[in-house]
């Protein structure tokens, strides 16, 4: 297992049934981009059993940190579900991903989109200064069924106070959590909320257009499938082959 490194596991999370985080240490030389995914796993009789996973923590943060699914039937979730304090998973030394800021033409607010564990490499793009430094505003998205799985709300109503970046982040990242199963304030699937004009109006933020708005999307092939209809219907095209353009996607690794 050549090309791999081997992490501790340094905290473990349970948002609800159906999700869970942890943390593990870090290799030094593992490198990666804010929205990059590796493949992470365990090793089971001798074999490596890898799944793709996006880092939710930043490149700069010195632990790990990966947002999963439980798949009760799942290969490597029935039992990645189970990892302790002290365990060991594996890591792959080859972080991509087509989630990266260089990607996209220039422009003033980049949007954000995810459903479920969609949101993971999110999560390490908000805590990227350089993001701040690009747009005038980040608008970060999250469709769920449950509210119980709008995991890490404290974290992302809390970005503003960081000591090192808050300043930045005041102001400027602005978080639209949405419900499609149970009451809450906002309520709808992100493309309903895009096609009606509710989202924007929401935010207190213009129409969408070409000129100014920029897309990440990370989500289930259906969301995703949806999603980029919408924007090219609107006249908005993906960054593709080195291309920039105005949104590049990835999708949710679910099935695990
Ligand atoms: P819904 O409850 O209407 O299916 P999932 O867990 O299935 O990936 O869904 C996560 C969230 O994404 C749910 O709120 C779900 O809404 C929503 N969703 C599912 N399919 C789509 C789609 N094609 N476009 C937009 N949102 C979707």
């Amino acid at each position: 297992m050549g090309n791999m490194n081997r992490e501790t596991v340094t905290s473990v999370h349970h948002w609800n049934d159906t999700l869970f985080s942890f943390k593990t240490s870090r290799d030094p030389g593992f490198r990666f981009k804010n929205g990059h995914f590796t493949m992470i796993g365990l090793e089971t009789d001798g074999k490596p059993l890898m799944r793709a996973y996006s880092m939710v923590s930043a490149n700069y943060e010195e632990e790990l940190e990966f947002f999963s699914i439980k798949v009760q039937d799942g290969p490597l979730t029935s039992r990645l579900q189970n990892i302790e304090v002290g365990d060991e998973i594996l890591v792959s030394r080859k972080p991509t991903g087509t989630l990266v800021v260089d990607h996209l033409l220039p422009g003033r607010n980049l949007y954000l989109l995810s459903t479920g564990t969609g949101l993971a490499p999110f999560m390490s793009i908000i805590k990227d200064p350089e993001i701040y430094e690009r747009f005038d505003k980040v608008i970060l998205t999250h469709g769920v069924r449950y509210v119980s799985e709008l995991a890490y709300q404290n974290d992302i109503e809390g970005l503003p106070e960081n000591e090192y970046f808050g300043e930045m982040v005041d102001g400027k990242l602005l978080y639209y959590p949405t419900v499609t199963r149970e009451d809450f304030r906002n309520q709808g699937r992100l493309t309903d909320l895009l096609t009606s004009g509710k989202l924007t109006q929401d935010l207190g933020l213009p129409d969408l257009n070409t000129e100014d708005d920029r897309f990440m999307l990370c989500g289930s092939p259906a969301m995703l499938k949806d999603m980029t209809k919408i924007l090219d219907d609107k006249g908005f095209r993906e960054a593709r082959g080195g291309d920039v353009g105005h949104y590049v996607i990835e999708r949710a690794f679910v099935e695990k």
